[in-house]
């Protein structure tokens, strides 16, 4: 028989042993309740947090999607159910990705989202999309993969009606167009108009001064030595006569310098150089390829035009006192570079709206393909770069 105070004791130890379980006991469910009720509440706020986007993306004015890799739609907006012209029913029965597009546009769509997956960088993509009903309409897609487990398992994205921007786009495009075909139009206008009032005042006023001319020489030879009054006012008057047959000349020539015609585009510049330099007292150094080159009228009273234009920048703004002018033609192309030393065209002042000479500049060779290229370095000087197609076949119209 075993002794009953060890008896006991064994109990009491038991029962010590049994309470401090129960109270492990007590303590484990306690956390798991607070586990629970901690997991209760993340998930009630997860569901707040994501009604709170879907709540956003349904008020977004664009589509929002999302897709498996098979194209399958996972998740859209109720913004781009309707822009497509589908019903929730339509995306439940399966609608896939590649029915947003025209057929002409699946395989471009496909490839893009290869190389999206592929790694290359989040751009946006423009395509010609496709609703329900077959109408079109232009889209923005800006789309990134979606990664789970470290594997792409689909797409999401937005996409962006931008029909009315195409359409802005298309007007403004053809505004410009019609502006510049309006400019090119009134400067051939003018252009003929100015040969025109040349060629009139040329040969009519220069005639009449011509036989006025002639007619004091016929009348100094019939007065005698003797009427000195008359005599003098005879040479007075012819002194004038030939003065303003001068001034015809000048103002004839510059409407249409003549030589451009007879001589080429080098003699008219190089004529107009000296005129240029009697007039302002700035040297202008020309360096001028002699070369024959085939230059229909209207291109190389352009290019006369944005020479004079140049020049005359340079005497009103320049505060220079040189000008460095090379003309050069190879079989397609010519090019004129006018430096010269003065105080430098800022950047502002080149792409100022209310610089019209320069706008005009670049106009005067556009019809062409050509380009006017200006640059300015402060107290350095400002250079006018001018490449203009040869030939007809080289013709462009951006
Ligand atoms: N060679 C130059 N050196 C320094 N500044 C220049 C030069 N050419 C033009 N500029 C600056 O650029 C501005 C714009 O030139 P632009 O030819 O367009 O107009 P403008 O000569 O003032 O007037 P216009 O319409 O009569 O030609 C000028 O007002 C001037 O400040
Ligand atoms: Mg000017």
């Amino acid at each position: 028989m075993s002794c009953p105070i060890k008896q006991d004791m064994e109990q009491t130890a038991e029962i010590k042993k049994l309470k401090n379980d129960i109270r492990h006991l007590k303590n484990r469910i306690a956390e798991l309740v607070r586990a629970e009720e901690e997991l209760k509440r993340a998930e009630h706020e997860l569901i707040k947090k994501e009604k709170k986007f879907r709540d956003l993306v349904e008020l977004l004015p664009q589509t929002v999607y999302e897709m498996d890799l098979q194209g399958n739609f996972k998740f859209t907006n109720n913004y781009g159910i309707k822009s497509f012209g589908y019903t929730q029913e339509d995306l439940n029965k399966g609608v896939n990705f590649l029915q947003l597009f025209i057929p002409e546009e699946r395989e471009r769509v496909k490839n893009n989202i290869q190389s999206l997956l592929n790694g290359a960088k989040l751009t946006s993509n423009e395509y010609t999309s496709q609703r329900k009903d077959g109408s079109t309409f232009q889209t923005l897609f800006y789309s990134s993969p979606i990664i789970q487990n470290g594997k792409h398992v689909g797409l999401r994205g937005v996409v962006i009606d931008i029909t009315d921007r195409k359409k802005a786009e298309r007007e403004l495009k053809n505004s410009r167009d019609q502006l510049r075909a309006l400019a090119t139009h009134l400067q051939s206008i003018r252009e003929e108009e100015r040969l025109i009032m040349a060629r009139e005042i040329h040969d009519e006023l220069g005639q009449v001064l011509t036989a006025l001319k002639m007619d004091l020489i016929w009348m100094q030879k019939r007065l005698s030595p003797e009427q000195t009054e008359q005599l003098s006012k005879i040479s007075s008057m012819s002194e004038l006569v030939d003065m303003t047959i001068k001034t015809v000349r000048r103002i004839s020539t510059e409407l249409r310098p003549g030589l451009i015609d007879d001589l080429g585009l080098p003699a008219a510049i190089e004529w107009y150089c000296g005129e240029f330099k009697n007039r302002t007292g700035i040297i202008c150094d020309l360096d001028l390829d002699e070369k024959e080159h085939q230059l229909e009228p209207d291109r190389a009273i352009a290019v006369f035009r944005i020479f004079q234009e140049s020049l005359t920048n340079v005497a009103r703004h320049a505060k220079a006192t040189k000008i460095y002018a090379h003309l050069k033609c190879n079989d397609h192309t010519l090019t004129m570079e006018i430096k010269d030393n003065g105080i430098g065209i800022t950047r502002e002042q080149i792409n100022s709206h209310k610089s019209l000479g320069i706008v005009g500049l670049r106009e005067r060779v556009n019809p062409w393909g050509g380009k006017v290229i200006i640059s300015g370095v402060q107290n350095i000087g400002t250079t006018v770069k001018v490449t203009l197609p040869i030939q007809a076949e080289n013709m462009s119209n951006d």
